[in-house]
Formats: C-alpha cells, sequence, structure tokens
C-alpha cells in the first residue's frame, strides 16, 4: 500500500501573487493538479494534500477529484511541520508514504514508479529522488556514500562554501516507510536559519536511506518564482512537441507554436507557426492548422484547414475550411465540407453540410441546414436589447449579401432572400423573400443648379 503527501501548503512569496503557487497554471493545468498526476502510475491508495495559504481554493481547484483528504497547516512552520500535520489521519496505516513538494510540475510517471520501486527492493527506510544539476543554487545538497546511501541534506543557505560545490540536489520527492517516519517526525526542531522544521531532517534521522538519481534532471526543477515557471513551461512544451512529432504529427517551426498537453493530435496533422492549441482539443488527422489560429476545447474533424482564425468551446467536422480571420465561439457545430470564410463570426449555431458562409457575416443563436448560402455581409440579429432570439434557415436557402435577419425568425427550405433584405417574419419552404424598399429611378432628373 502506498499513500501520497502533497505539501501544498506554503504561499510562495517569490511568486508575488494573490493566488497559491500551487494553483499557477502550467499549460492548461496547475503545478498542483500536475504533481497529483505524476503519482497515479503507483495506483495511490490515499491522496491528501496539506493546505494552509488559500486552502480555499485550492481546495476548490480539486473538487472535481473524489477522494482526496484535505489536512489544514494553518501556520507554515516548514516542510517537516507540514508532514507532521498528516499523523492524526495516518492511524494504524502501514506501508509507504510518497512525499512530493507541491511545486515539482516537471516529473514523469516512470519518475515515481522507479522511486517506490528502488525503495521497496532494498528494504529503505526512505528513499530520494535526486539529481545533478548544472545550477544546484537553491536547493538541499545530498551527500552520499559510494553505495548511493545517504550521509547528509544539507539546505543551501546552511552549506558551507564546499558543500555548495555538490551538485546532487534534493528533488523534495521522497518515498517513506511510514512506521518509521512516523518515529521520526516528532522530534524534529527548528534549530536552523530559518527556524523552520525541515522534512530534511527527518531524512537525516532515518537508517538506511538509499538516494537515486533521476535521468533527466528537468523533471525535477522546482517553480518558485514566475522565471522558474516560464522554464518549467518551456520544457513541458519541448516534450509535448518532440512527443508528438514522434506520433507523426509535423510541426512547422515548433518554437513558434504552443500545445497544452491536454491536446490530442491525430497522424499527418500539419501545425503552422503561430498556433496555439489549449484545452480538450482534439484534431483530426490530415489537418493544416495554421499559421496564426488559436484552437481550444474545440473538436476538429479530418482535413480541415484553418487560417488565421481563433475557434473556441466548438465542433468542426471533416472537410470544412475555416478563415482567414474567422471566429467561432460559444458552442458552434460546423457539419461536414462547409466553408467559414473571411471576417465571420459565428457564435452558439449549428451548421449543416456544405453550407457556406464565406465573407463578413455574423451569426448568433442559429441553425442552418445543409448546402445553405450565406451571402456576403449576413447578419442574424439575434439580440433585442435584452434577450437574444434564434434564426433557423432550411436546407438548400440562400441568403442575398447584406441581409438583416431579425430574430427570432425562420426560412424554410428552398428559400431565396433578395440582397439587401431585413428579413423581419417567417418565410415558407420554396419562396423568395424580398424585404427592401424597392428601387426608384427617375429618368432625366437632374440636380437643380
Ligand atoms: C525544499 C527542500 C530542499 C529541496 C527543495 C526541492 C526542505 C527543508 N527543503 O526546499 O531540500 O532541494 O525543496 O524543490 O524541505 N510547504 C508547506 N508548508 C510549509 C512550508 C512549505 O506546505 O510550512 C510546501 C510549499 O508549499 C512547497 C513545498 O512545501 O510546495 C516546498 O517548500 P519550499 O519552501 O519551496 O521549499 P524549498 O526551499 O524549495
Ligand atoms: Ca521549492
Amino acid at each position: 500500500m502506498v499513500a501520497v503527501a502533497i505539501l501544498a501548503a506554503g504561499r510562495g512569496t517569490r511568486m508575488k501573487s494573490d493566488l497559491p503557487k500551487v494553483l499557477h497554471s502550467l499549460g492548461g493545468r496547475t503545478l498542483l493538479e500536475r504533481v497529483l498526476n505524476s503519482c497515479l502510475s503507483v495506483e495511490p491508495s490515499r491522496h491528501l494534500v496539506i493546505v494552509g495559504y488559500g486552502g480555499e481554493k485550492v481546495k476548490q481547484s480539486l473538487n472535481y477529484w473524489a477522494g482526496i483528504e484535505f489536512v489544514e497547516q494553518t501556520e507554515q512552520k516548514g516542510t517537516g511541520h507540514a508532514v507532521q500535520q498528516i499523523i492524526p489521519y495516518m492511524q494504524g496505516m502501514t506501508g509507504d508514504l510518497l512525499v512530493l513538494n507541491g511545486d515539482v510540475p516537471l516529473l514523469r510517471k516512470e519518475t515515481i514508479k522507479m522511486l517506490l520501486e528502488t525503495h521497496r527492493n532494498h528494504g529503505n527506510a526512505a528513499t530520494l529522488l535526486t539529481a545533478q544539476l548544472p545550477d544546484p543554487k537553491g536547493y538541499g545538497r545530498v551527500f552520499c556514500d559510494s553505495q548511493n546511501l545517504l550521509k547528509e541534506i544539507v539546505e543551501d543557505r546552511d552549506c558551507s562554501p564546499a558543500q555548495k560545490q555538490n551538485r546532487r540536489i534534493n528533488a523534495g520527492v521522497y518515498c517513506f516507510r511510514w512506521s518509521a517516519l512516523a518515529e521520526v517526525l516528532p522530534k524534529l526542531s527548528a534549530n536552523n536559519d530559518q527556524n523552520e522544521y525541515y522534512l530534511t531532517d527527518a531524512v537525516n534521522y532515518l537508517d538506511p536511506v538509499r538516494v537515486v538519481d533521476v535521468d533527466d534532471y528537468q523533471e525535477i526543477l522546482g517553480v518558485n518564482d514566475r522565471k522558474q515557471l516560464a522554464t518549467a513551461y518551456k520544457i513541458l512544451q519541448t516534450r509535448i512537441k518532440d512527443d508528438w512529432m514522434a506520433a507523426g504529427v509535423t510541426l512547422i517551426d515548433p518554437d513558434s507554436l504552443t500545445i497544452d498537453d491536454t491536446v490530442q493530435l491525430h497522424p499527418d496533422v500539419v501545425i503552422e507557426p503561430q498556433t496555439h492549441l489549449r484545452g480538450n482539443t482534439v484534431i483530426g488527422a490530415g489537418c493544416r492548422i495554421g499559421p496564426g489560429s488559436l484552437i481550444e476545447n474545440s473538436e476538429i474533424g479530418e482535413n480541415v484547414n484553418v487560417l488565421y482564425s481563433v475557434i473556441t468551446d466548438s465542433k468542426v467536422s471533416s472537410d470544412t475550411r475555416i478563415g482567414p480571420y474567422a471566429h467561432l465561439r460559444g458552442h458552434v457545430d460546423v457539419g461536414a465540407g462547409c466553408r467559414i470564410g473571411n471576417f465571420v463570426e459565428i457564435k452558439n449555431t449549428k451548421l449543416g453540410e456544405k453550407t457556406n458562409v464565406a465573407h463578413l457575416s455574423y451569426l448568433g443563436d442559429a441553425s442552418l441546414g445543409n448546402r445553405v448560402n450565406v451571402g456576403a455581409g449576413t447578419i442574424t440579429a439575434n439580440y433585442d436589447g435584452v434577450n437574444k432570439h434564434p434564426t433557423h434557415i432550411g436546407s438548400n436557402s440562400k441568403i442575398g449579401s447584406n441581409s438583416v435577419l431579425v430574430a427570432p425568425v425562420t426560412l424554410g427550405e428552398q428559400v431565396t432572400v433578395a440582397a439587401g433584405s431585413v428579413v423581419t417574419e417567417d418565410v415558407p419552404n420554396d419562396s423568395l423573400v424580398v424585404a427592401r424598399s424597392r428601387q426608384v429611378v427617375k429618368e432625366g432628373w437632374r440636380m437643380k443648379s
């Protein structure tokens, strides 16, 4: 059995933020969510999250995750003090406890698995994840013998100049035999530079403690300030992009685009420069997205082209062309083979198949059938100043350029709207509607001079 405890009570002063540090977002997920996710590979029997600063916000951020036990640390007196708070929750608990700082968001699942396996194979009292850092400044230094058995961890601020030369650092990721840790936790003292109770002291009291290096030191980088947050983002992006390229996706100029790790791409997708894919977005095979597009929480079918456009919370079916400069938002559902063109905004609207809205239009709260042609400059006037109203357009209808469809209004199938019409009343199937004043021509007329 293994339980997980995550230290998430600190404010994160160096972030200079009202938001608790662990709630800062990294590529669509909070730091804390990332740490929790990295432990899923060992199927923990319990998840304890130690909260303090901004505790309510931290709890709220995880309210979708059933079974998390929140443990209050009302005063933040150090990492050791934080872990002391879980003692009452762990009565009668046998087995191991993984402890992770809430600010190490780049850990791979395999690394946590490897840590637990090393711990169990050697029957250690504790096992410590370490890394050899090019720049170890700020981290606790780890000293051990040639067998990787720990001698001592010394915090950066307590290190002598000679000790600071050691580049092996404590990642803030530990696996403890709970019964052993429970015995030493009450013995901690705050006898150090910061007057804090250090978890690293508890480790120093235990025996045997083995340390194990992570292969890729970037995994254990902690986030303490905004610069480190940006560094972590870059590392995460490189990882995500390398994985997608290996899976058969073409990224043109990868450095210029960003992809959240919640996004799913299918083979033979091409992502052009300056494109950003966020949230729960799925892009089907053969799509070409970009340049210059943003797609968030949207599902894109196969062979769709999106050029300089923004799509949020929407669905686009296969073989549709979008853009340049289209904006789809608020639950748009576009059928297959459609064309959404230049400077078109569409909100909360459903389009059937092979329907075209090619130029300069606004469609809101509407539903359109199949093979509808919406002429340039068509507007659904969906808002009367108080409420929003729907517009329905049947299949095979043609809306002439520069028409206004004043909602609520329903146009049947095979309707033709003359250009420049303001349609305020329903139109039955198979009709022509002309809703504008008749052209007047006065022959032989001249301006009086
Ligand atoms: C800690 C380690 C250091 C290690 C580094 C790795 C200690 C004493 N030092 O230092 O050896 O190299 O992590 O990143 O453990 N927290 C609480 N309650 C508290 C204090 C902190 O929950 O009272 C939480 C913080 O929210 C944070 C985590 O513990 O998520 C680590 O705290 P932080 O102050 O960042 O520790 P470091 O100084 O980085
Ligand atoms: Ca830290």
